[in-house]
Parts: structure tokens; C-alpha cells; sequence
């Protein structure tokens, strides 16, 4: 089975700090490595944006799991697609929490969000998130 991609953004609704954090990408990152997915991870003022890739399957099937994991709500899928390779090849879950500082501290990036206002979230639509994504991928902390 080929290689497939879900996006979704989502909201928290319960608090995430440092430890909530580092224990849900711990279990993450174990459980992803087995079923050979790999991602990235972002978080901003309470919401997710998660990319996951890998075997179509076992795609569908974690975010059919994550979809109903309590410690969020609103899950919305961005895009899906099949594709050719990973973007994130070397991780199992790559992660980002973002302050408005470190947004716009992006080259460039508030023209783009000044482009589109009115939107509910940072990532909220298609274009910014594919935006940004490949930018958090091409510039690694
Ligand atoms: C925002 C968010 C992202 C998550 N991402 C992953 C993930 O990439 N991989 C994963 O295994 N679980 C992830 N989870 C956790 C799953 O919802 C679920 O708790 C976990 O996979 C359960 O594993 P278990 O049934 O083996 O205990 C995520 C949860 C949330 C709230």
C-alpha cells in the first residue's frame, strides 16, 4: 500500500504544558516508530496542527484513535492525500510550540497572515498551513 498524508488542526481542551507535552509525544514517537509514521507536531494558543504520514492504513487508523482522544476536540482534516515520499522522513513526531513571537519572527510570514484575516486560527486554512509546515521542515530548530 503507498504512502499517504493527513493534516488536521484541533483544539485543546485540556492544558498542555511542558509535562503534558514531552509524555504525549513519548508515547507518540514509540508507538509511530512501530508503525512506521513519521510527522510533525504543532502547537499555539491551545490548538494542534498534526501532519501524519506513512502506510495509508496505519494513517487511517491513528487518526481514527487520535480523532477520539479527549485532550482535544474539534478535529478537523485540512487535506489528505497520497504521496510520493515523506516530508518528514527523519521523524517520528517532530514538535513546535509557538508563540506569536516565534510566528512572526517567520521571513515574511505576517504579510501571508495579514493576507487572510478573519481566520480562526494561525493554520487555519490550507495555503498557510502548507506554508508553514514546509517552512518549520526546511528550518529545523
Ligand atoms: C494532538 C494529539 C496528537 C497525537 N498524536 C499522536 C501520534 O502521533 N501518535 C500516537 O501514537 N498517538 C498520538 N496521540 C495520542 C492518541 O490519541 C492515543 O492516546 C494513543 O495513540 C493511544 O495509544 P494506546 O492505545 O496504544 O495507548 C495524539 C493525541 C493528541 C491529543
Amino acid at each position: 500500500m503507498g504512502l499517504y498524508s493527513i493534516v488536521y488542526v484541533s483544539t485543546a481542551t485540556v492544558p498542555f504544558w511542558d509535562e503534558e507535552v514531552a509524555e504525549l509525544l513519548e508515547k507518540s514517537r514509540s508507538k509511530n516508530d512501530g508503525l512506521g509514521l513519521t510527522g510533525m507536531l504543532l502547537f499555539k494558543g491551545g490548538q494542534f496542527m498534526q501532519v501524519l504520514e506513512g502506510p495509508e492504513s496505519a494513517v487511517r487508523s491513528l487518526i481514527a484513535t487520535i480523532s477520539k482522544d479527549p485532550r482535544h476536540e474539534d478535529v478537523r482534516t485540512l487535506w489528505e492525500e497520497p504521496i510520493e515520499q515523506r516530508q518528514f522522513p527523519a521523524w517520528t513526531m517532530g514538535y513546535r510550540g509557538l508563540t506569536d513571537q516565534a510566528i512572526q519572527a517567520i521571513p515574511g510570514y505576517s504579510d501571508f497572515f495579514d493576507a487572510t484575516p478573519g481566520a480562526s486560527s494561525v493554520w487555519a486554512t490550507e495555503s498557510r498551513s502548507r506554508w508553514l509546515l514546509d517552512w518549520f521542515r526546511t528550518n529545523r530548530a
